[in-house]
């Protein structure tokens, strides 16, 4: 089986087609990034324009890099939550049109499932063996970021264990290289820095870091640099700007890497999974794997590609659903509503 997927969510045009044992036959990704880095963040209207304008060639590239024709495709997946509606629309659309088209199925496909299941793609014949259910993951991106329990590869699999109350873990990244004038999106930029900071240089902390819940919170860490910035200005030396990445960067990915470990033990579950794209982060990716592994846990990271906006992950995850016989209809809506049940609140912590 074969499958096309389809991601338009947010700054990334994507398609890609991967079989059912996870093998990425292709993922063509055609990143917004250079159109919103002058104004700091993405702007909705400019990213459902320029997915208007990418997604036919991107689709094509798709069909061309695999190597195959539409007689070799067997399903559309699209995702078509949560995101932006304007830029979801447009995936949403180009499927219904190519499904009906090509007399396909057609699934929708929750962006969040995409990023939980992104760890079952196979880039490479080498590539570590796939993680067995159930398992805890942790999925922290530029919008979402929460600890999940996973019993199996469908949204009504996954449960909630805990989640930030306020920002997103990617979104604090983005802020504060924003605040150190390190330009947009800052995740990379901050990694990159931080390997050559002294984490102990400059002191912040993650709040709720201690705490006995899993859930999380990163504005006030973002508000501890604001007021470090607003005092002392944004250091002149490469030097002082890779310190406050250090310090900033352990802060978040202990906190992360602890809770979500201590999760999977009072789960009684011995695998540990990351997604999104902060699960590219070279330090969360180390300090995942070093505290799993001291609970003699497993840890299972997705390839880089895997784990920022791609529409493998959707293939994959639009596959699962195909294979079990489920079909979405011409109705499918395009929401900024994910379907994974919250229990954490913003602001408020559990319901
Ligand atoms: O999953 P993703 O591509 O898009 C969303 O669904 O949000 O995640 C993008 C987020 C951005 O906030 C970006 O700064 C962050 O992931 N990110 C990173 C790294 N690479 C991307 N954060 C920390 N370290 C990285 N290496
Ligand atoms: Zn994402």
């Amino acid at each position: 089986m074969r499958v096309l997927g389809i991601e338009s969510s947010c700054d990334e045009t994507g398609a890609a087609v991967v079989d059912d044992a996870g093998v990425v036959l292709s993922d063509v990704v055609q990143s917004q990034v250079d159109l919103h880095a002058r104004y700091g963040g993405v702007i909705p209207e400019l990213a459902s324009r320029d997915h208007l304008k990418n997604l036919g060639p991107v689709v094509r590239d798709a069909l061309a890099r695999a190597n195959v024709t539409w007689d070799d495709i067997d399903g559309i997946a699209v995702t078509n939550r949560p995101g932006l509606v304007g830029a979801l629309l447009v995936g949403v659309q180009a499927a219904k049109g190519l499904a009906w088209a090509r007399g396909l199925p057609l699934v929708g496909v929750d962006h969040l499932v995409g990023h939980l299941l992104a760890v079952f793609l196979r880039r490479k014949p080498d590539a570590e063996p796939p993680p067995d259910f159930p398992f805890v993951a942790l999925l922290a991106s530029g919008g979402h970021t929460a600890i999940y329990r996973v019993d199996g590869p469908r949204a009504a699999d996954v449960r909630e264990l805990g989640a930030t109350r306020d920002d997103a873990a990617g979104e604090a990244y983005d802020k504060v290289a924003k605040l150190l004038g390190l330009g947009y999106p800052g995740g990379p930029v901050v990694d990159r820095l931080a390997a050559k900071g002294d984490p102990h240089a400059v002191k912040l902390t993650l709040p709720m870091g201690h705490t006995k819940t899993f859930d999380l919170s990163f504005s006030g860490i973002k508000t501890q640099v604001a007021s470090l910035v607003r005092e002392r200005g944004v250091p002149d030396s490469e030097q002082g700007i890779a310190d406050i990445c250090a310090s900033f960067q352990t802060a978040v990915t202990s906190v992360l890497a602890k809770k979500l470990v201590e999760a999977a033990v009072r789960e009684g579950v011995s695998t540990v999974v990351l997604g999104g794209g902060v699960a590219a982060n070279k330090e969360l990716r180390a300090r995942t794997r070093e505290l799993a592994e001291a609970r003699g846990m497993r840890a299972v990271v997705p390839d880089l590609a895997s784990c920022t906006d791609n529409a493998a992950m959707i293939a994959y995850a639009g596959l699962v659903r195909l294979r079990a016989g489920e079909r979405d209809s011409w109705d499918l809506v395009a929401t900024s509503a994910t379907s994974l049940p919250r229990t954490t609140r913003k602001g408020r912590g559990a319901r």
